[in-house]
């Protein structure tokens, strides 16, 4: 595209905001632009942010602020800020930083050419609305491009929930899901440009109730199932779930729909009852395990990933043992652990704060669990046959790296492999973070 405009997109947080950033370079090529992979000699700037914990937030302005260069060097430069900083800041992020053209939330992108063409030369172009219509289907773009074998799709956005400590309610709105057909469409369009495996993606995905062709709803099992007809699309995932919505055909799809992957992100936050309660989660440790147990019993070798939060409010070391407990009887194969992060407008911001070097400590100590736990799954995978889709070169020559059905990065070094190959693969060894086998 000779002439056409630069635009930069740094995407920050979660899966959401991966696809978000495909689908507005998609609305945004509509409009002239081409996106390249740095901002220099960049149009636009589109910084696409996540507000999740303080840190991920501040991070934005600290970004913003070596953007400075940029735009010196190109004063018809835009700068946008996108994604759930964008939500929950708003106007506030042009008042700290006036250099910001552009202020878009997550529910209002299908609006972002116009704001576009209207922002620049010191007009600003704000838009943080929960619009009712359709922004998927208004963005939908036409695009032909082969892509790389794996993708994301958002099926479901927002959340219901109301975690005490947590903002996605509050920046990605309520509770939506989109409806089947759409989602299929958009499956088989994927699979027409290369890709093999979907990931579908939600703030709580496992509560997918989008309208089917037959006017019902339908339940994320169901969607699967659609999905697992759709030709040249050989594996699905789905990401993140709520342990209350993991229903019984959800379970029962894990042992039975064969292009459902053994793989099972499953967030618990914490093991201890009372501080449950506390999160407002709804539910205990005991009905989290005895979950976990009937997806063990529909799928054994499934892999879970979780994630956890220490240092919750009034979060004692008892507290905190119980969660250690819980790890330990789950056995996670990957897991990920925050320290508690105040956010301002949540319930937990008032409470009573535990001691940061406390939640240190507790962090550390429950990573280090994970981590040997990690090992011991990863290392148990040795001498096993796995299927593996290949992605992309690895460091050595020859090499191609790619993904097992558990997850696990498997590196194998057979000249004639490509990116989207799926094959057999004998796992030999197990390194640090991945593994090394051979084509059977
Ligand atoms: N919808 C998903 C994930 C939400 S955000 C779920 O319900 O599990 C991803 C993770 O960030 C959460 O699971 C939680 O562990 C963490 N998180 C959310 N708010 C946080 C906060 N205020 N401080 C620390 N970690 C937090
Ligand atoms: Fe946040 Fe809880 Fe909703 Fe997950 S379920 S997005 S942690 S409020
Ligand atoms: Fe962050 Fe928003 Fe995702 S707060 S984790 S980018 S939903």
């Amino acid at each position: 595209m000779a002439g056409a405009k630069k635009l930069y997109i740094k995407t920050y947080g979660c899966q959401m905001n991966v696809y978000d950033s495909e689908r507005m370079a998609e609305a945004l090529g509509g409009a002239g632009y081409e996106e390249i992979s740095s901002p220099e000699g960049a149009d636009m700037i589109l910084l696409n942010t996540c507000h999740i914990r303080e840190k991920a937030a501040e991070k934005i302005y600290s970004e913003l602020g070596r953007m400075r260069v940029h735009k010196e060097a190109n004063p018809d430069l835009k700068i946008g800020v996108a994604g759930c900083v964008a939500q929950a800041e708003g106007a506030e992020i042009i008042r700290r930083q006036p250099m910001v053209d552009l202020v878009v939330g997550p529910q209002s992108y299908h609006r972002l050419p116009e704001m576009e063409s209207r922002a620049g030369g010191g007009a600003k172009a704000l838009d943080t609305d929960f619009p009712e219509e359709d922004k998927f289907e208004r963005l939908k773009a036409r695009p032909k491009a082969m892509r790389g074998p794996t993708a994301f799709l958002t099926v479901q956005e927002g959340c219901d929930k109301f975690c005490a400590f947590c903002v996605v309610p509050y920046t990605r709105g309520a509770e939506v899901s989109r409806p089947v057909q759409r989602i299929v469409d958009e499956a088989k369009g994927l699979v027409e440009r290369g890709v093999r495996e979907i990931t579908l993606l939600g703030q709580n995905v496992n509560a997918y109730h989008g309208a089917g062709p037959d006017g019902a709803d339908w339940t994320l099992a169901k969607l699967i199932w659609a999905l697992n007809d759709v030709d040249g699309l050989e594996r699905i995932r789905f990401t993140t779930s709520h342990p209350n919505d993991m229903s019984d055909d959800l379970i029962d799809a894990h042992g039975s729909c064969a292009k459902l992957m053994p793989y099972l992100h499953l967030p618990v936050q914490s093991g201890s009852d009372r501080i449950l309660k506390r999160m407002n989660r709804k539910h205990t440790a005991e009905s989290y395990l005895r979950v976990i147990e009937r997806i063990r019993a529909a799928r054994p070798d499934i892999v879970l990933s979780g994630d956890f939060i220490v240092g919750f409010p009034e979060e004692t070391e008892a507290d905190f043992q119980d969660t250690l407990r819980l790890v330990e009887e789950v056995r996670y194969g990957y897991a990920y652990s925050f320290k508690y992060s105040t956010r301002p407008g949540t319930p937990a911001a008032d409470r009573a704060q535990v001691d940061a070097d406390a939640a240190s400590d507790r962090l550390s100590r429950l990573q280090a669990l994970i981590t040997q736990h990690q090992r011991e799954i990863q290392d148990a995978m040795v001498g096993r046959e796995v299927s593996v889709l290949f992605e992309k070169p690895g460091r050595m020559d020859g090499q191609m790296t790619g993904k097992s059905e558990y997850l696990h990065a498997v590196h194998v070094t057979a000249p004639s492999l490509k990116a989207g190959d799926l094959a057999r693969v004998r796992i030999m060894q197990s390194q640090t973070n991945s593994l090394a086998g051979d084509l059977i």
